[in-house]
């Protein structure tokens, strides 16, 4: 049953890496709720803000076409509330602590002043949300975000598109100065464990290699061998699309690896959230390292005629940069609006998304589960039908 409440003030945050396109759900948000005669608080630095009471109050005439801005006007950051209880060993200890947290998050919303929560983030801001209202019954609703798109129970995420074509842009130019020099390129595409950034700019700029976390790569037979094949039918120069999170099979780690051991990989620091920092790990750069010492590939690069040079390029944070495309614009305008409809109908609980051409919303504890490329993709296949015919003359 649809208990119908008078929400008078609504809060809303943006937590995890920023995103082109976050203004722009703020925006729909706020267009929508001051419709409604509804008072938006912002709350800045995501949960970090919430915990140390960060607000301003927004309205939508200071924010004039806010959607087309990139970034988030909010702030964000990547402060975790459950951290310490999650690290309670016992299990029946750590629920314990985590209802207790949940219980003292939402009991927050009247220092605040808001009636209800919209929190706009990936898995690991949408669960906190979830635990509040699974433990609290927080009247809180999730707007999936992030560029990397591994977000289950929406098509896309608002970002992920604007992240593409940036990805994509730069490969193009890079690709440019590597047919210049006759150059190995690696290019470094961020992603964490969801290798849709990688996979789909690649594509769509032509990259000759792609390395994505769902499939282990072995070094010998899908890069050496490949870029052998490819000087063998005329290539002169070979672009690497190599996702951050990609990792080579532990055969191929051991055979062909001679800068790391699988402890470096085991070993990552990791974030608030226990995601592993890559940046420092840095794979493309490994990669370059190990194409480089191969004499073989030298020697046979020589005989077609071709030169032997190795770079890498990470583009790392300028990938969230800029402003968003007008797929996302629009995408985050439609998710703000139906996250205030959700509020303004008393509904929480919930993560709203695209579905085909339509914004719908399912609860948040199926919202906040990861996505990542399933091996059967048409996109898989695309990948591999794309990359093959460059070297099967
Ligand atoms: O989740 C978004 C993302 O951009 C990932 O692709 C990347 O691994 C991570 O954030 C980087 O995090 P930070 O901004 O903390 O360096």
């Amino acid at each position: 049953m649809l208990v119908l409440i008078m929400v008078q003030t609504v809060g809303v945050l943006t937590g995890g890496g920023d995103c082109p396109g976050l203004n722009s759900v703020i925006y729909g948000l706020l267009l929508k709720l001051s419709e409604g005669g509804v008072k938006v608080i912002g709350i800045e630095k995501g949960w970090q803000g919430f915990l140390e009471n960060k607000t301003r109050e927004l309205k939508v005439t200071d924010l004039d076409d806010l959607h087309t801005i990139g970034g988030t006007i909010l702030y964000t950051s990547r402060t975790n509330p459950y951290k310490e209880a999650k690290k309670v060993k016992d299990s029946a200890e750590r629920q314990k602590k985590i209802k207790a947290t949940a219980e003292y998050m939402t009991s927050k919303f009247e220092e605040l002043g808001i009636d209800a929560l919209c929190c706009i983030g990936g898995d690991d801001t949408l669960g906190v949300a979830e635990a509040m209202y699974e433990y609290a019954g927080a009247k809180v609703v999730g707007v999936p975000k992030t560029i990397d798109n591994d977000l289950s129970s929406t098509d896309y995420t608002f970002g992920f598109w604007s992240a593409v074509q940036l990805a994509s842009n730069s490969i193009d130019n890079i690709t440019t100065t590597a047919r210049s020099h006759q150059r190995i390129f690696v290019v470094q595409i961020m992603g964490r464990d969801a290798g849709w950034l990688t996979l789909i700019s690649g594509i769509s700029a032509g990259a000759d290699i792609i390395l994505i976390p769902e499939h282990k790569f072995d070094l010998e037979k899908e890069v050496i061998q490949v870029i052998k094949d490819r000087a063998r039918v005329g290539r002169k120069y070979h672009i690497i699309a190599c996702s951050e999170g990609a990792i080579p099979t532990e055969e191929s780690l051991k055979r062909d690896f001679k800068t790391i051991k699988k402890e470096a990989l085991d070993q990552l620091p990791k974030d608030n959230f226990g995601n592993p920092l890559l940046a420092k790990l840095n794979m493309a750069d490994i990669i370059v390292e190990e194409i480089s010492a191969r004499n073989d590939l030298a020697e046979h690069l020589k005989q077609f005629d071709s030169e032997f040079e190795v770079r890498d390029v990470v583009l790392g944070h300028t990938m969230r940069a800029g402003t968003p495309n007008s797929f996302d614009r629009i995408l985050g305008l439609r998710l703000g609006v139906q996250a205030a409809k959700l509020i303004l109908d008393g509904v929480f609980g919930k993560m709203v998304c695209l579905n085909g051409e339509k914004i719908e919303s399912v609860s948040l504890s199926e919202g906040a589960k990861k996505k990542t490329i399933p091996l059967d993709s048409d996109f898989i296949e695309l990948g591999r039908l794309i990359t093959k015919v460059k070297y099967q003359h």
